[in-house]
C-alpha cells in the first residue's frame, strides 16, 4: 500500500490500447492537465516519432524518451500516456516507480491491438503480424507489473476512462 502518492496516473500498454485516447478522456474527467510522451518528444524534437527513428534508430530515439519522461514526471497533477515502449525500460519502470504515482495498464487483446494498428501507418514498430505478436508477447510480463489493469477489448474509450475512474487509485 502506497501512501503518500502523487497526483500522476500513468497509463501505459502496448500500441493502439489507446493510452492517448483515454488519458484525454480521463484528464477532461478529474480535472488534471492532460500529457501524452509521445507528443512532448515530437515537440521537443520538432520532428514525429517514425522521423526519430529513421534519422537517429530506436537506442537513440529511447535516451530522448527517458529525458522526455523524467521532464514531465515532474508534473503534478497530471494524466501522463505513456508509449507503448516506455514501461518496459527497466530504467523507465523504476522512474515511475519512484515518482509513487499510480501505473494502469491497458490490457487489450493482441487480435484488437493488430487490427488497429494496421489501420494506421505511422507506428515505426509496426511492420508484420509475427515482429507484433512476437513483441507483445516479450512485452506482456512488463505490462503485468503496473499496479492496475483495465481491459478494453469491447469497450469505448469513455467507458475504459470510466472503469478507470471507478479503480481505488487514491
Ligand atoms: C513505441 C510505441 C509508440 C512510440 C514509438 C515506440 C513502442 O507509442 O512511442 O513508436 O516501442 O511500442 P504508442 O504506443 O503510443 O504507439
Amino acid at each position: 500500500m502506497i501512501r503518500h502518492r502523487k497526483r500522476l496516473i500513468y497509463l501505459l500498454g502496448f500500441m493502439g490500447s489507446g493510452k492517448s485516447t483515454v488519458g484525454q478522456l480521463l484528464a477532461r474527467r478529474i480535472g488534471w492537465p492532460f500529457i501524452d510522451l509521445d507528443s512532448t518528444i515530437e515537440a521537443g524534437q520538432g520532428a514525429s516519432i517514425r522521423d526519430i527513428f529513421e534519422r537517429v534508430g530506436e537506442p537513440f530515439f529511447r535516451q530522448i524518451e527517458r529525458a522526455a519522461l523524467a521532464e514531465i514526471s515532474k508534473s503534478e497533477p497530471a494524466v501522463i500516456a505513456l508509449g507503448g515502449g516506455t514501461w518496459v525500460q527497466d530504467a523507465n519502470l523504476e522512474l515511475i516507480r519512484n515518482t509513487g504515482g499510480a501505473t494502469v495498464w491497458l490490457d487489450s487483446s493482441v487480435e484488437e491491438l493488430r487490427r488497429r494498428c494496421a489501420a494506421i501507418t505511422n507506428r515505426p514498430l509496426f511492420r508484420d503480424t509475427e515482429s507484433f505478436v512476437q513483441l507483445y508477447n516479450q512485452r506482456l510480463p512488463y505490462y503485468q507489473l503496473a499496479e492496475f489493469r483495465v481491459g478494453t477489448d469491447g469497450f469505448t474509450p469513455e467507458e475504459v476512462a470510466e472503469r478507470i475512474l471507478g479503480l481505488k487509485i487514491f
